[in-house]
């Protein structure tokens, strides 16, 4: 019998020599006469043992990691398709820890199946979500997705139905289902993991908004940075296209829906749905002001549903398994699972989806596994370059929303990114002012002006330049910006700041000129 061998496809396996271990699997079956088949799945996400080599044995799914080009020889020397040891063996691939330990909901199939083989998606519970939607009324489809407590996993945690029901009850010739794949935030991977691990299941949760909301195209709007996820994107969308999933009758029925894929050119700001918009339409990627919402005049001014990868990719689990089945998971108003994006100064880097609810310190310390440098834990910030960097003091804080809300903080797109105690919180503040000033769209005066004179202000404060004075200033500014400014941008830059100004007041008063005698 053939075995198959997995080799991730994956960009983050890719980079880390996936390719080379690919080819240089194929030259030894080949001259070892071995019947053999290599599959590139998706990642499962441990990306400190990436590439990680998984065979598949009478006994489940053998891995071993991370495998260099280098040592395919002698895997296969060891036995690799029978799951021989060798010191690259990591045992059963179920049974390792950090992913034994995870709720794999929006994640079921990536790393398992063969990302553009559409039986192996139906083989592995693909596509029952939409067969149920199409048998159902609109609104009852939009009543099972608010029932789940499903809320927007691009940041705000907007409620995912109620989106979609003000998108079905607002008239419009066209309607759009515009999916936010511009993932952005530094730290975070969880879109592209699916687009290239597992991307029928985007464009199941899009065809289901679509025969949701009425709307009869979609568009994927994907970052320029991504040109993996958008190789695979654009051939899973052929492929569905060609089966009949999208086109004139989706799955046969009465419901018409496509999606096209279109590159963002690299802007930050084109995340933020309304610049994403402008730029889907051609213009310049500056923030619309609000209202109107896009859920009643959006892409080219008709009502449109603009979701996040990982929102749109839970809906088909929704309809399969039920409102109740998701919402049984979480806490308080956070309902599901959240695949949480692990990065930064970590053993255990790599993407963990789990039940809302666990606390920071469980996820840095017990499954990230603490600091890569064996240092001790300085902050972690959680949510993007927006996000608060949170110290150990409120590492209790569960992964909730409100949770993270009452302590200054935000989720976003759950991505943790880890700082040791070499960290220089003063320099971190200086960074996302910096950071707000590069990418700030120039549409408010908050944003445009503020975070280029926030960086002056940080430079003052190291240079030791009046820092009572400076730091005060720098409070206000933050103040400002936090109130005035258009959009999240400049409205939640103050985050990291504030956040490295509160928790860590030491780095805001050293005496810098000792730095800069260094
Ligand atoms: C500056 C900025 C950047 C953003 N970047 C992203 C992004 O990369 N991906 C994303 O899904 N949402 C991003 N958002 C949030 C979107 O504006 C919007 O809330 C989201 O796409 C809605 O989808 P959801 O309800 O499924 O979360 C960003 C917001 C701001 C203010
Ligand atoms: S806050 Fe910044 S990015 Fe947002 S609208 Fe204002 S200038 Fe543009």
């Amino acid at each position: 019998m053939t075995v198959r061998i997995f080799v991730p496809r994956d960009a983050a396996a890719l980079a880390l020599g996936a390719k080379r271990v690919a080819k240089a699997l194929a030259a030894e079956i080949e001259a070892r006469g071995i019947d053999a088949r290599i599959v590139r799945n998706g990642s499962r996400g441990l990306h400190w043992l990436e590439p990680m080599v998984e065979v598949e044995t009478a006994q489940g799914r053998i891995a071993y990691g991370p495998v260099k080009a280098s040592d395919v020889a002698s895997l296969l020397d060891a036995g690799l398709t029978t799951g021989g040891n060798h010191a690259l063996y990591l045992g059963k691939t179920e049974e390792l820890p950090f992913l034994k330990s995870q709720t794999r909901l929006t994640f079921a199939r990536c790393g398992i199946v063969d990302p553009l083989s559409l039986s192996d998606y139906r083989a592995h519970d693909g596509l029952k979500g939409l067969e149920r939607a199409v048998t159902l009324a609109p609104a009852d489809i939009v009543a099972h997705v608010t029932e789940s407590g499903l809320r927007g996993r691009g940041g705000a945690g907007f409620p995912t139905g109620i989106k979609w029901k003000t998108v079905l009850d607002t008239p419009g010739a066209r309607k759009y289902i515009v999916c936010n794949a511009d993932e952005g935030d530094s730290g975070t991977f969880a879109d592209r993991m699916i687009m290239e691990g597992d991307p029928f299941v985007l464009i199941e949760g899009m065809a289901i908004a679509g025969v949701a909301t009425g709307a009869t195209k979609g568009f994927v709007y994907i970052r320029s940075e991504y040109p993996h996820a958008i190789a695979t994107m654009t051939e899973a969308v052929e492929i569905a296209h060609k089966a009949g999933v999208l086109g004139t009758s989706v799955l046969g029925s009465a419901h018409a829906f496509d999606i096209e894929i279109r590159t963002g050119a690299g802007a930050y700001v084109c995340g933020e749905e309304t610049a994403l918009l402008n730029s889907l339409e051609g213009k310049r990627g500056i923030v619309r002001a609000k209202p109107p919402l896009p859920a009643h005049k959006g892409l080219f001014d008709c009502p449109t549903v603009i979701n996040n990868v990982i929102s749109l990719a839970s809906v088909p689990i929704i309809m399969d398994k039920g409102p109740a089945y998701y919402k049984d998971f979480g806490m308080g108003r956070s309902r599901g699972t959240i695949p949480i994006q692990i990065a930064g100064n970590v053993r255990h880097r790599g993407l963990y989806e789990a039940a809302f609810g666990l606390t920071l310190g469980e996820i840095v310390d017990d499954i990230g596994g603490g600091t890569a440098s064996g240092r001790p834990v300085k902050a972690v910030q959680v949510g993007g370059p927006l996000g608060a960097y949170f110290p150990r003091a409120l590492f209790d804080t569960p992964f909730d929303y409100e949770a993270f809300a009452a302590k200054d903080g935000l989720i976003g797109h759950a991505g943790i990114v880890v700082f040791d105690d070499t960290a220089d919180m003063l320099k971190q503040a200086r960074f996302a002012m910096e950071f707000c000033a590069i990418e700030s769209c120039g549409k408010c005066t908050p944003c445009r002006i503020g975070s280029t004179r926030g960086v002056e202000v940080a430079d003052k404060i190291a240079q030791g330049i009046e820092p009572e004075k400076n730091r005060e200033l720098l409070a206000d500014l933050c103040n400002t910006m936090k109130f005035g400014s258009l959009c999240a941008l400049g409205g939640f830059t103050p985050y990291p700041v504030t956040s490295a100004m509160t928790h860590f007041p030491d780095d805001f008063s050293r005496a810098p000129l000792v730095e800069a005698a260094e």
